[in-house]
């Protein structure tokens, strides 16, 4: 098959988060079962400083936005796993520090940004050989694609994936007009949301077939707790919805091949993750010590529950245990944090930034790791976190309840300690019980062992996503 996905993240091009490692491990599975994949994204600036072989085409395309025609010369470039990706060149657009806007806010002409971004995708996909018979299309940004194929008749099949439903591109209706599309279109049978212009909305109407990134989350979206608004639109085409759980990139992510670890480990000898906590103690300014160590590794908003953690920071303050955090994001979040690491500094250390490096070593070095989300669509942090035998701490929500095993003290078994309530003290107790098996090291270790063997394979994520594009291609051939 010949498959176009079109996002706006590539690891480690342009990356917020897991929605860029998806991008970049997908179309590599996809590829190794034979099928032709290329990527589209906006030519940003981060991408224009690292992208190999990056190289401008002679293809310049034009759409209107607005009253203005906007024309994009297309660059081409290849991922390090030879993936062919295809680039929107528009400097006044793209050419910034930010992908969306300084962490925690948005660029004022995000609507143009990404409406011309969308308008691009199927003039490109016209001109791209292999012509692709599927658009693979990800999260808001790229919501107006299946808008613009069906409007305009065009032979692609759209598969919309919904990464996380609460970014959805929500502007008002006086940018209706950017769209270039027929009034009727700004209706509830249309893009139209409470008199906005909703992009995932629209996606979620008009593409062919849509999923989200777990099964679990694709079931919890149709209800009004984790529906962010559109529960009832997603209700409505619950027949076009599937959850398809994401893999883990194990080629970057497992501490036997780590080249970011100075001392590799396996399931058979965890215990040299020792020498990764050592290194990540110094690293912060600590002493190596022998208590338990906690981290998070997020975009600090309210999603990944950091209010929850704030709460039950007494945990992390006695002698007994210490709490690293690696983040950015929400400003009044960041402060917070940093004033809790400058009054405990013996036991609380907060990076703020995006440092892979660090990333790395942390989720190596730690016992545990803290997924405390209101809500996960997926979350690959804790997937790689359980193979570095970091036991993940997690809300029993999304992807994070497919993927975890609650640890079973009777049976002797369990990948991490999940909680239920989004509430401080079921959070609190769920960090007692991992600090009660960190006492009682064959406990620890037959988790370790049990985490580090769970196996989240792109392959099998790809061979799901392959039948949905065969039965959209079948479908297209009986129109
Ligand atoms: P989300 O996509 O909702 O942010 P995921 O768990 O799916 O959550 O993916 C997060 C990805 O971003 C992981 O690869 C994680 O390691 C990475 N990440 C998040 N914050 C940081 C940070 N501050 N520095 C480095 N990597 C980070
Ligand atoms: C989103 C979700 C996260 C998911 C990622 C990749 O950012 O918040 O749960 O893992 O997309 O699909």
């Amino acid at each position: 098959m010949n498959l176009l996905f079109a996002a706006t993240e590539l690891s480690p091009y342009a990356k917020t988060g897991g929605l860029a490692d998806v991008l970049a491990a997908l179309p590599a599975a996809l590829r190794r079962r034979g099928h032709s994949v290329a990527c589209v994204l906006p030519l940003f600036r981060s991408i224009r400083e690292t992208l190999p072989e990056l190289r401008p085409t002679d293809l310049v395309l034009s759409a209107p936005l607005g009253l203005s025609l906007q024309s994009a010369r297309i660059w081409e470039g290849r991922t390090d796993r030879d993936i062919r990706v295809f680039l929107v060149e528009k400097e006044e657009f793209f050419d910034r520090t930010y992908l969306y806007g300084p962490p925690g806010t948005d660029y004022a002409d995000n609507a143009s940004r990404f409406f011309f971004f969308s308008k691009i995708i199927p003039l490109l996909a016209q001109h791209v050989q292999p012509t692709p018979e599927i658009l693979h299309l990800h999260d808001w940004h790229t919501g107006l694609v299946p808008v613009f194929v069906r409007a305009g008749r065009l032979p692609f099949r759209t598969l919309f994936t919904i990464h996380n439903l609460a970014y959805q591109g929500n502007f008002w209706g006086l940018d209706f007009p950017l769209t270039n599309l027929p009034a009727s279109y700004f209706s509830p049978a249309g893009i139209e949301f409470h008199q906005h212009i909703n992009c995932l909305k629209a996606a979620i109407v008009f593409s062919d077939r849509l999923t989200t990134v777990s099964p679990r989350y694709a079931r919890e979206i149709q209800t009004p707790e984790f529906g962010c608004g559109l529960a009832e639109v997603l209700h409505e085409r619950k027949y076009k919805l599937s959850g398809i759980l994401n893999g883990a990139d194990y080629t970057r992510w497992d501490p036997r091949s780590d080249p970011r670890l100075a001392t590799r480990y396996s399931a058979g000898n965890p215990d040299a993750k020792h020498l990764s906590k050592d290194l990540v103690a110094k690293q912060v300014g600590w002493e190596p010590s022998d208590a338990p160590l906690f981290c998070l590794i997020s975009r600090l908003t309210a999603q990944k529950g950091i209010p929850l953690l704030i709460e039950i920071i007494d945990e992390f303050r006695q002698e007994d245990s210490r709490l690293i955090v690696l983040g950015e994001g929400d400003p009044s979040l960041q402060e917070s944090l940093l004033g809790l690491a400058r009054a405990f500094s013996q036991s609380i250390a907060v990076r703020i930034g995006f440092d892979e490096a660090f990333a790395h070593l942390l989720l190596a070095g730690a016992d545990f790791l803290l997924t405390p989300s209101l809500f996960e669509p997926c979350g690959l942090t804790h997937l790689y976190a359980l193979r570095y035998g970091t036991l993940p701490i997690a809300r029993e929500t999304g992807g994070l309840a497919d993927t975890i095993t609650s640890w079973n003290p009777v049976a002797g078994q369990g990948t991490g300690f999940l909680f239920q309530a989004p509430v401080a003290s079921a959070f609190a107790e769920a960090v007692r019980r991992a600090k009660e098996v960190y006492r009682d090291p064959p406990s620890l270790r037959e988790m370790r062992q049990e985490a580090m063997r769970q196996e989240f394979s792109w392959e099998r994520s790809a061979a799901a996503y392959e039948e949905i594009y065969q039965r959209l291609i079948g479908s297209a051939a009986r129109d």
